[in-house]
């Protein structure tokens, strides 16, 4: 069976663990009470890996429109490869939508995102409390749909691997034909 090219691949596990870990930050980093260095730092790296996750999303989808993934296995059933082709597009959809979520709250709070401390981002949108309450529950919410998405995905995943034992889970994982 034909496998993800390397650069997908890379790709693929490169922006899940950016986003396992992101997410995992996001939560504790809100639970830590009053304002402290630790705090701070935490907020800092949180936002690092979700502009990362941006930036290697947006390689991603580029390198994935001139770049076909394999065929499905024949043996899947047309149900499963409509469900599996939905949960990848609005999974690409979200890898997107969670991180400028997080940035525009983050410019109508009043905050700029400097990159690595290096790299300001774009201001584009002024201090603005009330808006700034809007997008904090949606940066939460999309984070929850993500969630449920890719817990979805996951069991897929593994169902394949150790049930119908197809071979799917080796298309996404370096040097393994199946
Ligand atoms: C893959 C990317 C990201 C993931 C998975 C993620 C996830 C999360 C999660 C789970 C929370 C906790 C929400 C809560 O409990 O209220 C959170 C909060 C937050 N995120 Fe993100 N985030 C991402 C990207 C970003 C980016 C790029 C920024 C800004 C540049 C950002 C800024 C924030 C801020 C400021 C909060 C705190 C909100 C509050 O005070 O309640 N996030 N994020
Ligand atoms: C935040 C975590 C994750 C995200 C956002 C994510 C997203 C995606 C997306 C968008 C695709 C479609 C790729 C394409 O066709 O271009 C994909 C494929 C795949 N993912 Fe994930 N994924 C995540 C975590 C995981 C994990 C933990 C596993 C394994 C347990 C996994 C296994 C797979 C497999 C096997 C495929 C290939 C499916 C196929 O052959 O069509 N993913 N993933």
């Amino acid at each position: 069976m034909q496998r993800y090219t390397t650069t997908a691949i890379v790709l693929h596990w490169l922006i899940a663990v950016l986003i396992i870990g992101a997410f995992t930050l996001g939560l504790v980093m809100t639970d830590i009470p009053g304002i402290s260095p630790t705090k701070l730092k935490y907020f800092s790296w949180h936002k690092w890996a979700g502009v990362t996750v941006l930036l290697l999303a947006t390689i991603r989808l580029l390198w994935r429109l001139k770049n076909r993934p394999p065929a499905l296995p024949d043996s899947m059933p047309a149900w499963q490869r409509g469900a599996a082709h939905g949960l990848h597009h609005l999974l690409y959809v979200l890898i997107f939508a969670v991180p400028l979520s997080g940035y525009f709250y983050t410019l109508a709070a009043g905050f700029p995102v400097v990159w690595f401390g290096l790299f300001q981002l774009p201001v584009f949108i002024a201090k603005n409390p009330a808006l700034a309450d809007t997008l904090k529950p949606i940066h939460y919410w999309l984070n929850m749909v993500m969630a449920g998405l890719v817990g979805l995905h996951v069991v897929a995943a593994l169902k394949h691997q150790f049930v119908d034992r197809d071979g799917t889970l080796g298309r996404m994982l370096p040097g393994r034909s199946h």
